[in-house]
């Protein structure tokens, strides 16, 4: 589902100038997204801004052929995976309550089979008439979410409720509803960031990573309903919504925590960077330079830590197990040999000699490698993008069985 493609339907009221700004705040986000318009609402806020701030044509008449020919009203209903209305003015409320449909917009809010998010914008007096109130109920009834209005200065001079949410509030909104719970009631096991295997008091050898990727999947598991629990390395990220994170420094700490949390999950995701090797021998003080004669090198013996994911699909049950790999040449053939060696479900393989994708940036381009030889590529997304996708197949596979 994601990205997300929300159909933003703005009627004709004062806050729909803030529509372009909203339009930027969701794509920040990484939905598509596409606006239709009433006629009333073009008379607040240009249709050429809106199309230039989202980079898709914008909709306005129901009975333009060129406009239809593009892509028609049933079509536009269809393709939405939500539909958005704000600013939804009192007579927009209205109309949606009754079932009319004698605009684009009335009628695509008819036509759609997508969730329905309102974010009313109205005089204080004309939100609080008992006629908009019962059309609210009405809607509400019908699953019809709503956002705001939020308290204080409004256009028309008056105090009070009314003023639109904040476009940022707005999104956050937007990326809860709707969003099937297609994992209640399934535990999810992550790892993420990179070890760091302890030299001494103070130093230790890390492996490079962000910890992005897996706080993203964290972070979609979450969105979709399932209990996780977020196994953290070296990394300075803050903690996703609705994730119980345990903080674990060298490989040693991942795995036990791994172990501790391993028969309750149902799918295990390691997207962990983790130290292959760590010092054998670690000094509880700091090594000082004056203790080697004559500016004498340091050898650092280092022995192998153990392969949590081959040791954990070892005795996989009936979860699902996802690894990953980061390979600087020869992606696929490395992620084949990965995949046979470790055992696991399915190995998410990325090159990380490109520059726009892996290592600390937002996106990334992945491989999915299944067992079966399949390799599926996907296009450079936005890690949040790439988790989705991979919870998509994870829940097929599932359902598979
Ligand atoms: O062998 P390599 O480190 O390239 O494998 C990467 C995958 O194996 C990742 O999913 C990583 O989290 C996991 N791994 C592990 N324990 C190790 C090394 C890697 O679980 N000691």
């Amino acid at each position: 589902m994601d990205p997300r493609r929300i159909l933003l339907a703005i009627s004709g009221g004062i806050a729909a100038y803030k529509a372009p700004e909203l339009v930027r705040t969701l794509r920040r986000a990484d939905h598509v997204v596409r606006c239709a318009l009433t006629p009333e609402a073009e008379r607040f806020v240009s249709p050429l801004s809106l199309q230039a701030v989202s980079g898709e044509t914008v909709r306005r008449d129901l009975f333009d052929a060129g406009e239809e020919g593009e892509i028609d009203h049933i079509g536009l209903a269809d393709w939405a995976d939500l539909v958005l209305v704000a600013p939804a003015t009192a007579n927009l409320l209205a109309k949606m309550a009754a079932g009319l449909a004698d605009d684009l917009v009335s009628t695509v809010l008819l036509a759609t089979r997508a969730p329905i998010l309102v974010a009313p914008a109205m005089n204080v007096n004309m939100w609080s008439h008992p006629a908009t109130q019962a059309n609210l109920a009405v809607l509400r009834d019908r699953g019809v979410a709503v956002v705001g209005p939020d308290s204080g200065e409004l256009a028309c001079g008056w105090e009070g409720i009314g003023r639109m949410s904040d476009p940022s509030v707005i999104a956050v909104a937007a990326a809860a509803h709707g969003v099937p719970p297609t994992l209640i009631g399934t535990r999810v096991l992550v790892t993420a960031g990179g070890t760091a295997e302890p030299i001494d008091a103070v130093r230790s050898v890390t492996n490079r990573s962000s910890g992005k990727m897996g706080f993203a999947i964290a972070n979609e598991a979450a969105r979709r309903g399932a209990e996780v629990v977020l196994v953290a390395g070296v990394t300075s990220l803050p903690t996703p919504f609705g994730v119980r994170r345990v903080d674990v420094r060298s490989a040693l700490e991942m795995r036990a925590a791994v172990l501790a949390e391993f028969d309750e999950a149902s799918i295990v995701i390691k997207a962990a960077a983790v130290a292959d090797f760590r010092p054998i021998e670690v000094s509880g003080r700091k090594i000082k330079k004056e203790e080697l004669a004559g500016g004498a090198s340091l050898t650092l013996e280092l022995v192998q830590n153990p392969d949590i994911l081959q040791e954990i699909s070892a005795r996989k049950g009936d979860r699902t197990i996802v690894g990953f790999a980061a390979e600087s040449h020869d992606v696929l053939a490395a992620a084949k040999r990965k995949l046979s060696r470790k055992g696991c479900d399915l190995i998410v393989a990325n090159d990380i000699s490109r520059s726009d994708a892996g290592f600390d940036v937002d996106e990334n381009a992945v491989l999915f490698v299944w067992p079966s030889g399949e390799v599926e590529e996907l296009p450079l997304l936005p890690k949040p993008g790439v988790a989705a996708q991979l919870f998509d197949r994870i829940e097929k596979l599932r359902e598979g069985r």
